[in-house]
C-alpha cells in the first residue's frame, strides 16, 4: 500500500478490527489489573537508544484512558507501542532500515527467521556482515529480508546494543563480545508480526503525523532529546542531527494537534528551552537511569519532562 495516496477512508478499512488483537488486549488488561510488572509479549525486537521500557511503568499514570488511533512519529525501538499494544496504529520513524525491518516482520517474517538463524557470534563474521554498507552498490543488491536481518543481528551483537550510524550512513558500532546473544528469537517475532497486522508503517518525518491525526487519536511523540550537557548530545540515530530549528518545528506540529483536539503526549530532556517551549502546557516529571554516558560516575538517575495537553 502506498502510504503518500491513504486517505482516512481508506486507512479506516486498513485498519479494520482484527480478533487476534483484541486478544492481546485482554491479556494486557488482564496483566494490568493484577499490578503485574513489564511481562509483555510481543515486546521490542531492538535495543535502541533512548527506549522508553524503564520509564513506562512511571509514565503509565499519564496515558489517556480512551483514544481512537495511536500514532507514534518517532517509533524507534517501540517500547510503548508493544506496552499499550493499540487496536489501530501509525508508526512513523525516519530511519529507513528501522522501518524496512518492521515491515518485514509485518510481511515475511518466516524468511526473516530464516536469514537470522544463519548468522554466528563471532567477531570476524560479525565485521564481515557490518562491513556490507560501506559498498552501497553491493548494499542496494541485498533483499530488504537480508537487510532487515544485518540490522537485527548487529543490533543483538555489537557493543552496548546500539544502533549507530557514521555521517555516511555507515553502521559502526564494534563487536560486543556479549556470550550468547538472542538474535534470533523466534517466539517474540511471530507475537510481534501478529500485533502489526493492522498498523502502518511510514518512513518519514514525523511532520507526517499531521496527515493522518484526528479528533481524539492519541499521538506520542519520543524526538532525539535536547542535549543538557556535552556529553549527553546523542542524536546520530541516522545521518544528520535534530537540532533545536527541529524541536521548534515538533513544538508546531504538537499545537496544530492539540488544536484539533487530539491526545499529544511528548518525553524530552528537562532543560530550559523545553520548559519554556512547551510552558502553555502540563509538564510532569520523570527519573530516568541514565543509560549512555561516557563519564560512569554520572550514571545517575536524572529528571525528564513528560508533556501532556489536557486529557
Ligand atoms: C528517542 S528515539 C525513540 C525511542 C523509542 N521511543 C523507543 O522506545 O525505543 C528517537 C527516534 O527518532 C527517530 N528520528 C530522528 N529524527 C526524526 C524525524 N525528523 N522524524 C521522525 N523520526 C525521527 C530516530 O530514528 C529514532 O528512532
Amino acid at each position: 500500500m502506498n502510504e503518500k495516496s491513504l486517505t482516512q477512508k481508506s486507512l479506516q478499512n486498513f485498519l479494520g478490527k482484527d480478533d487476534e488483537k483484541i486478544q492481546y488486549l485482554d491479556i494486557k488488561k488482564e496483566q494490568n489489573r493484577k499490578k503485574k510488572t513489564i511481562v509483555d509479549v510481543p515486546k521490542p525486537f531492538l535495543k535502541w537508544v533512548g527506549g522508553k521500557r524503564q520509564l513506562i511503568l512511571q509514565m503509565n499514570d499519564y496515558f489517556p484512558k480512551e483514544f481512537n488511533k495511536y500514532i507514534e512519529p518517532f517509533v524507534g525501538g517501540g517500547a510503548i507501542f508493544f506496552y499499550l499494544l493499540p487496536e489501530t496504529a501509525i508508526l512513523i520513524d525516519v530511519n529507513k532500515e528501522l522501518i524496512n525491518t518492521y515491515n518485514i516482520i509485518k510481511n515475511n517474517v518466516s524468511e526473516l527467521i530464516k536469514s537470522l538463524k544463519n548468522h554466528k557470534n563471532e567477531k570476524d563474521y560479525y565485521y564481515e556482515v557490518r562491513s556490507k554498507d560501506r559498498n552501497p552498490e553491493e548494499y542496494n543488491k541485498l533483499s530488504d529480508v537480508n537487510k532487515a536481518s544485518r540490522t537485527i543481528y548487529l543490533n543483538r551483537c555489537c557493543f552496548n546494543g546500539l544502533y549507530r550510524v557514521n555521517s555516511k550512513g555507515q553502521f559502526n558500532v564494534p563487536f560486543g563480545t556479549y556470550r550468547n546473544p538472542k538474535f534470533c528469537d523466534e517466539e517474540n517475532l511471530v507475537s510481534i508480526h501478529k500485533a502489526l497486522k493492522n498498523v502502518l508503517l511510514i518512513n518519514d518525518s514525523f511532520e507526517k503525523c499531521l496527515d493522518f491525526a484526528e479528533k481524539d487519536d492519541f499521538i506520542y511523540f519520543d524526538p532525539p532529546y535536547v542535549p543538557i550537557s556535552r556529553s549527553a548530545n546523542f542524536t546520530s540515530y541516522t545521518k544528520g542531527d535534530f537540532g533545536k530549528e527541529d524541536q521548534i518545528r515538533l513544538f508546531d506540529v504538537y499545537k496544530n494537534l492539540d488544536e484539533r483536539g487530539c491526545k499529544v503526549m511528548l518525553s524530552n530532556s528537562y532543560s530550559d528551552f523545553i520548559l519554556d517551549l512547551y510552558k502553555e502546557y502540563q509538564i510532569n516529571i520523570l527519573y530516568a537511569k541514565r543509560a549512555i554516558n561516557s563519564d560512569g560516575s554520572k550514571r545517575g538517575k536524572i529528571k525528564e519532562v513528560l508533556i501532556t495537553n489536557s486529557f
